[in-house]
């Protein structure tokens, strides 16, 4: 079976987690502090601090940021459950907003229009690694200016719309040649272990916030925030010499361990001069073996201004109905390939239909979802394989719109 996102874990992995497991200090200490300054520097923003998953970096962020009940967030309905999951967690309520017509992220028509005075932050998904147009977003958002009206002291500060990027997909992704992170207020990334860049479970957010924010009394607050509002984390303890702390809050607890920041570390060393090299050719063959079939739609992959972080391979199916769709992936399986479908838009979901959410309100991400195929994509997968793997769609697909 070839399977569908393994993680890259070599002997230099395992070199690196065996180094921490023999330093005595496994939990949050000199590794994970040095992956932030690491990751602050590739996508060029003030401040990083990682945490155990995008779940909890993105949770966290926005609770300390203020957002509570009686706000909105636009997120778009064509993502993953964790997008909108963490809005309730907060009291807040998620407004869905459609795809692009005939694309996978955001649409700014829809959003511009679901803009109201409750609206605190937007959301926009990098769907598959690919940047949302965040310069068009910002123009929004000061469009709508009279419209905001700031609740907490973050708000009164920034003064405007927060926009909070899922970067969960584009570590690495770019806008005018320059990481895709600096157009946006925050960015939040997964590593968990499917991602481009793993640490088994985990995640980060990346400040980039107008100059008025302090990022590191922020990446400070954060800290204590993730750890059950303790003043001193346990290094910080030790190096100091003083036990004594204070709890200033009853916080949370997601951090991210040292064993993590290793495995973060080692991939992030080679992620531009190994991992995307290896996603892009990958990404390309398929899109060489594919692009003569009359049913092909291709996955946005660059244009002028925009680089994807090679994150899914999302083909989608001309013509094809969801019932074809899902056919074609039960006989690639047989073929002993792994494929996956991203993203069942929310208003299927039991969860989100109780919530009131129509799926017929989402037109276009219906559209990009019932003929969506992800392929695989990883560091291992061999040019044999991937052969093999155009080879076998072309084959069913073509039986299968052409019975
Ligand atoms: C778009 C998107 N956002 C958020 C997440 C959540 O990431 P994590 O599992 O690190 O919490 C995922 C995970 O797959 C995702 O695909």
């Amino acid at each position: 079976m070839i399977p569908f996102s393994p993680p890259r874990i070599d002997n230099l992995t395992i070199e690196a987690v065996t180094n921490v497991l023999k330093s005595g200090w496994i939990t949050t200490g000199p590794v994970t502090k040095q992956f932030e300054k690491n990751i602050a520097e590739y996508i060029q923003v003030s401040r990083v601090i990682c945490l155990n998953s995008w779940t909890n970096a993105a949770e966290l962020f926005l609770r300390w940021y203020g957002i509570s009940e009686g706000d909105e967030v636009l997120v778009p309905a064509y993502t993953y459950a964790a997008s909108a999951n963490i809005i309730f967690h907060l009291g807040a309520t998620p407004i869905l907003v459609d795809s692009e017509k005939g694309k996978f992220n955001i649409d700014l028509e829809d959003l511009e229009k679901k803009i109201t005075s409750k609206t605190k932050v937007i959301m926009p998904v990098d769907i598959g690694g690919f940047p949302c147009d965040y310069e068009a977003i910002k123009e929004v958002i000061l469009r709508k200016y009279p419209l905001f009206i700031p609740k907490n002291d973050n708000e009164k500060k920034l003064n405007r719309i927060l926009l909070f990027s899922d970067a969960a997909h584009s570590l690495g992704a770019t806008i005018n040649e320059r990481p895709a992170a600096v157009y946006s207020d925050v960015s939040c990334f997964s590593f968990h272990a499917v991602k481009n860049l793993t640490t088994a479970e985990g995640g980060a957010l990346g400040f980039n916030l107008p100059e008025n924010f302090d990022s590191e009394q922020l990446y400070n607050d954060l800290n204590i925030y993730s750890l059950h509002g303790q003043t001193k984390d346990a290094l910080s303890k030790t190096n100091s010499g003083s036990w004594k702390y204070d709890i200033i809050h009853a916080g949370y607890k997601c951090n991210m361990t040292d064993l993590q920041g290793a495995i973060g570390q080692i991939e992030l060393d080679r992620y531009e001069s190994e991992t995307l090299v290896k996603r892009k050719s990958i990404c390309n063959s398929y899109h060489d073996g594919f692009k003569e079939e009359a049913w092909y739609i291709e996955p946005p992959m660059i244009t002028k201004t925009k680089e994807t972080s090679y994150h899914l391979f999302q083909i989608r199916i001309n013509g094809a109905t969801d019932t074809q769709r899902d056919v074609v992936i039960t006989l690639l399986r047989d073929k002993g390939i792994s494929t996956n479908v991203h993203f069942m838009p929310l208003p299927f979901f039991t969860f989100y239909k109780e919530k009131g959410y129509h799926i017929d309100d989402y037109p276009n991400a219906i559209n990009s979802y019932s003929t969506e195929i992800s392929l695989p994509v990883f560091y291992d997968l061999t040019n044999e394989q991937v052969s093999y793997i155009i080879q076998n769609v072309k084959h069913v697909i073509n039986d299968i719109i052409n019975a």
